[in-house]
Order: structure tokens, then sequence, then C-alpha cells
């Protein structure tokens, strides 16, 4: 087994994501990647529509619930196996147990995970991008007339065959291109102001939404919670998008924190990522809530509900162009920094573990994730070419878009920390794990830390295998 402090093998890796295999300069550049990673469309565009279809706020509760309790210790699991094995997740598996347990495919299947996440990933990416476009040429100044036109132009657009796959063709070309010069750190520093300024947008619409006539109701929605309705689905909603928003679960994380110095207190900064990523997403329903209500938009309209509400907004507002082409803008970046982590891993193995060439992995990576994508995006509706193709799921049938969504957030992710937690329980030594988590300056005896271990080791694991095996038999008996 490594010694959780052992450096000698970090200066022979092969050249990797920053050319050589080098660490963050700082904490602060980690805690940007993973908060670059872990702030996206799961924040913006996907909590708000699945707490819409969930009913609010028991499944708000639910999800602050799985964050703390899940999706946060397994975070921390992640971060401590990247910077112990400082290598890809696969080969972080491999060097870090010792028995003949084939830990590694745990890392395998993450590359497949990011393979079908960044498929449907990139189809929302590029509606955002569409979007700024379309902001930018004025083109929100017909919503401003009818409410249902939002709705309808939504609709049709995404329907629209070949245009949307333009668009996710474009999502990856920018996505394989940053990674195939290796800029991703160029990247990270723009987002670094540029997060600021989205996080300070988000503000001002809240307060303009918080001003609008469905305040009121939209605030009850998310904080007054009925749990008469909370369902199974609800739950395993929750716990999905709890891994999903923290990108946790396909290696994400232990391929970032592979470049963290050891000083770094790994705890300290899983706490400030989930707690930006649940702030952010905070923000984002506060912000949208009370403007379904008060444009009478359905709560558990889907996929759309970002795409219908905000522009709605924009189209009354001084400046509105301007303004909500900035907004895509930001999105869009947001959605940026966490495309690349989620091929960056996929890259990573390519180059760590296959020996391929950095250039030609990345190539590789983003033109397969097009690939598989173009059928996600041609199925989001059923008038559109591949809407009519449906795959039996628990719970009903579902098109390659939801199926590569749900199949992704529901089960493989979950899956992947699980046996993550698994790994460190069985293939390690406690005292290792704790002291890798504290880092060389940190107190490895913390109470928080060795709370921590327990409830990774023991809590996360029981509570993930309950929450799949309940849900999915309750979905299977009881849609
Ligand atoms: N966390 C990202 C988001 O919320 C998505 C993501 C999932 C990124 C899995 C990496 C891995 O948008």
């Amino acid at each position: 087994m490594a010694e959780p402090h052992d450096h000698s093998h970090s200066q022979q890796d092969p050249i990797d994501i920053w050319h050589v295999r080098g660490h963050f300069a700082t904490r602060v550049g980690f805690i940007l990647a993973a908060v670059g990673s872990a702030v996206g469309l799961g924040n913006i565009w996907k909590f708000p529509y699945i707490m819409g279809e969930n009913g609010g706020a028991a499944f708000l509760l639910v999800y602050l619930v799985c964050i703390a309790f899940l999706g946060l210790p397994v975070m921390l699991v992640e971060f401590v196996i990247g910077r112990a094995g400082q290598t890809s997740a696969v080969g972080s598996f491999r060097k870090l147990s010792t028995g003949t347990f084939p830990w590694w495919l745990n890392g395998l299947l993450g590359v497949f995970t990011g393979f079908l996440i960044l498929s449907f990933y990139s189809t929302v990416a590029g509606w955002i991008l569409f979007y700024m476009l379309h902001a930018i040429r004025g083109g929100f100044a017909e919503f401003a007339t009818d409410e249902a036109t939002a709705g309808a132009f939504f609709g049709n657009w995404i329907a629209g065959g070949t245009e949307p796959v333009v668009y996710q063709f474009l999502v990856m070309l920018m996505t394989g291109f940053i990674i195939y010069f290796g800029i991703e750190k160029g990247i990270e520093r723009a987002a670094k102001l540029l997060m600021p300024l989205l996080f300070l947008m988000l503000g001002g619409l809240l307060i303009n939404s918080l001003l609008s006539d469905g305040a009121m109701e939209g605030l009850k929605f998310m904080f007054r919670p009925d749990f008469g309705n909370l369902s199974y689905k609800a739950v395993l909603d929750a716990l999905g998008h709890s891994f999903f928003t923290l990108s946790v679960g396909m290696g994400a994380m232990i391929t970032y924190a592979s470049y963290v110095n050891k000083d770094v207190h790994l705890g300290k900064t899983g706490l400030a990522v989930a707690g930006l990523d649940t702030l952010i997403a905070l923000l984002a329903g506060i912000t949208i809530f009370p403007i379904v209500f008060a444009y009478g938009v359905e709560p558990g309209s889907g996929p759309g509900l970002l795409f219908v509400t905000l522009p709605e907004v924009f189209a009354r507002m001084p400046l509105g162009s301007f303004l909500g082409a900035v907004f895509f803008f930001l999105v869009f970046i947001a959605a940026l920094t966490s495309a690349i982590s989620i091929l960056e891993p996929v890259v990573t193995w390519m180059v760590d573990d296959l020996n391929i060439n950095r250039h030609i992995a990345a190539f590789v990576a983003a033109s397969t994730v097009f690939l598989i994508g173009i059928p996600a995006t041609l199925s989001v509706t059923s008038d559109s070419p591949l809407g009519s193709v449906l795959i039996p799921f628990p719970g009903g049938s579902l098109g390659f878009f939801d199926l590569f969504d749900k199949l992704t957030s529901v089960f493989l992710l979950p899956l992947g920390g699980l046996i993550s937690c698994l790994f460190m329980v069985f293939a390690w030594k406690r005292a290792s794990a704790m002291a890798e988590l504290a880092g060389s300056t940190g107190n490895a005896g913390h109470i928080l830390v060795a709370v921590w271990y327990r409830i990774a080791a023991f809590v996360a694991p029981l509570g993930i295998a309950t929450i799949l095996i309940y849900s999915v038999f309750g979905l299977v008996n009881k849609p």
C-alpha cells in the first residue's frame, strides 16, 4: 500500500493534464478547478427543474440531507483517493490497493459514466449557447408579447433536428479544443473572474424575482414541505442529483485531486466546494420559482424550465437582450468548466493507462462523446426523429436523452461513489485515509475528520445502497 505521504511516484508519471504532472500552485487553484467542475448546468438548469418535478420543499430537504451525508462525504473520499494516488482514477485504485480485488474497474466504470454524462450534458450546453446567441440577436423581445411563446419557441427549437446537433458539435469542439491544447488552467483563470459575475447576476435576478407577483407562492413551493407527496422517485432523484451536482461518482474529483499539494486540507476544501455549489443551486431555485408562478408556468414542466422562465424576464427588462446574453454566456462558461471536468478523466485515463498521445486522446474522446450524444439530442421530444425510440427503464420507458441522464444520475454515479467508499474501508487503512484528508499540515485527529470517516465508511454506503435498492424496487412495483 502506498503511504499517503509518499511523493516518490509523482515525478515519474507520464505527461499529463498540464503537460508535466504538476500540482496546483495554491489551495485556491484546486478549489477553483473543483468549483468549476461542480457548479454548472446541474445547479442552474437541472436542480430547479427536478425540484419542480418532485414537488418542491420536501424534495429540497431530502436533497440537502443527501448532500451533507452522502454527496459531500463521498466527494472527500474521492479527494483522498486522488491525492494519495497521484494519477488517473483507474491508476489510483490500482496503485492504492494491495490485494487482488479489481478495484480499478471502478475507475473504468467512471470513464464509461463520463462518456454518457457528457453526451447529454453537451446537448443542454448547446441549448445554452443557442439562447445566448438568440438573446444577442434580440430574439427574447418576442417573448414579452405572450406568455405561451417562450414555451412554444423552446419546444420547437429543441425538436428542430439538425440545429441543436450543430450547437452540440460546437460545445464538443470547444471542450475538445481546450483539452487538446491543455489550456484548462487558462479557462479556469477566466472562470475565476466570470463566476463571481454569474453569482452577482443571479443575485440581481433573485431580487427581481422576489419583487414579482409570484414571490410568495414561489417561496412557499420551495420552503414549505409537504412530506405526504414525497415519492420514491423524489428520494432517488435527490440522491442522484447530490452526486451529479457535486461531480461525484465518476472520478472527476479523483482526477483533480491527483494534482493537489500535500499540505492542502481536503476536508475544508470539500466543505467550501459543496457549500458554494449548494448556494448557487438555491439562488437559481429562488430566482426561477417566483417566475414560474408569476407567469403560470407548470413547475413540473421538465428540462425546459430554465429556458421558458428566464427569457420571459429578460424580455421585459430594460437592456434585456444584453443582460440575457450576458447571463447565458456566464452559464455557458460554467457549463464548459464542468464539461472539461467530465472529459478530463476520460482523457487522463487514455493517456496514463493506455499510453495514448494526449492530442489523439482528446480528439478521440471528444468525437466519441459527440457521436453518442447525437441520438440524445435528437430524442428530446416525441415529434423529433428519435423521440419515439423508447428504452425500458424502471418507472417507464425513456428516450436516449432521459436514459443517459437517469442512468448516470440515479444509478451509475451513486454506484461509483458507493464502490469508492467500500474501497476506502476494505483496501485501505483508516489512519492513512484520515491523514490524507487532513493533509500534511492539518490535524488528522480532529473530531470532524473522525466523523467524516465514519460517515463515509458506514452511513454513506448503507444510505446509498438502501436508497438504490428501495427506490428501484419501489419504482418497479409502483411507478
Ligand atoms: N457537477 C456538474 C454540474 O452540476 C456536472 C458534472 C457531473 C461534472 C459529473 C462532472 C462530473 O453541472
